[in-house]
């Protein structure tokens, strides 16, 4: 009766000492896990366990704050699951969890943390393409494309934040925020100089701007008027040309093929002329 009754007693303050919840987990649970968005997709990352073999295998779930938990990945091997194709709402308060297995043997569930996409969600960079009309650069932006939905489909409120500079001369630069619209006309720009520019997104719902974008970079060329006064004086002197070689048309021939003299390649050059 002893032993039993000691045993017993073993048990129970194992049970106190290292909470029977868990002292009965056979596996050790994942780490790290972390539920992530971006670009309004929907992702559970998690570091493995220590010691892990490669027949290890994890199941996830996830839940809005609106839902019971639903399965999302069952027995992978990778560390991260995508629950984005699972009919996510944008305004959705997301958690997940996950569990390892191998075998018969599982560990306990593991939280992770919460996103609320519309709010949470890094929204990438955009695209920014320039081109220059005289003195003046356009910036045409594309918005980056997300996993569900456009940009204005999730935010009423998107504004850019265009910032550019002289190449070289970064402290200098300027910028205009809050433009609604997605081309812009840089009109305070030096004449054949290069400028760089760099676009983040603004929104009414995100906590951050977007990432911002790659730095594009383009010259400016001259103003209009100076491409049309060079087109013109081009055109004169060709015009003063013409007028010169039509009116002094004999003595240039002459010249040339001097009509006392005519070995036979000077015919050929009479010929010529005549001809032309
Ligand atoms: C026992 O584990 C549960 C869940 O894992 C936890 O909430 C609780 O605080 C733990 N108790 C002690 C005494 O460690
Ligand atoms: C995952 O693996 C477990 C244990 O091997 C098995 O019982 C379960 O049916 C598997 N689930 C799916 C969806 O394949
Ligand atoms: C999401 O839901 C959790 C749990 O109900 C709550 O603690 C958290 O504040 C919610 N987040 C937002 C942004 O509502
Ligand atoms: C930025 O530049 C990198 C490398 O040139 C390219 O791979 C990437 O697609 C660009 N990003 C955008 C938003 O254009
Ligand atoms: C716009 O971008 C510039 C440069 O990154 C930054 O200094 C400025 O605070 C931004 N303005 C707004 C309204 O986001």
């Amino acid at each position: 009766c002893c032993i039993v009754g000691f045993s017993i007693l073993i048990t129970v303050s194992l049970c106190l000492d290292l909470n029977c919840t868990v002292a009965s987990e056979l596996l050790k649970r994942p780490t790290n896990v972390r539920l992530t968005s971006h670009n309004m997709n929907l992702v559970l990352k998690w570091d493995p366990p220590e010691g892990t073999t490669s027949d290890m295998v994890y199941t996830t779930m996830y839940r809005s704050s609106a839902t019971d938990y639903r399965i999302g990945c069952s027995n992978i091997s990778s560390f991260e699951c995508d629950f984005t194709a699972l009919k996510i709402s944008q305004y959705g308060n997301y958690t997940g969890r996950v569990q390892a297995l191998l075998g018969e043997e599982s560990s306990n569930w593991v939280e992770s943390n919460y996103i609320t996409l519309d709010t949470d969600t890094v929204i990438g960079s955009p695209t920014v393409s320039l081109s220059s009309n005289g003195p003046t650069l356009e910036v045409t932006i594309q918005d980056p494309v997300l996993s569900i939905l456009t940009l204005r489909d999730v935010y009423n409120g998107v504004t850019y934040n265009i910032t550019y500079w002289k190449k070289g001369q970064n402290e200098k630069a300027r910028s205009i925020a809050n433009m609604q619209q997605n081309r812009v006309v840089l009109n305070d720009l030096g004449p054949r100089t290069k400028y760089c520019v760099q676009v983040q997104i603004n929104t009414d719902k995100n906590r951050n701007p977007s990432q911002p974008s790659n730095i594009t970079c383009e010259s400016t060329a001259n103003a209009p008027w100076v491409a049309a006064l060079v087109a013109f004086v081009i055109m004169a002197v060709a015009v003063a040309l013409l007028v010169v070689v039509v009116v002094y048309w004999k003595s240039i021939s002459q010249f040339l093929c001097p009509k006392d003299a005519l070995p036979p390649h000077f015919e050929i050059c009479m010929q010529m002329f005549h001809f032309i």
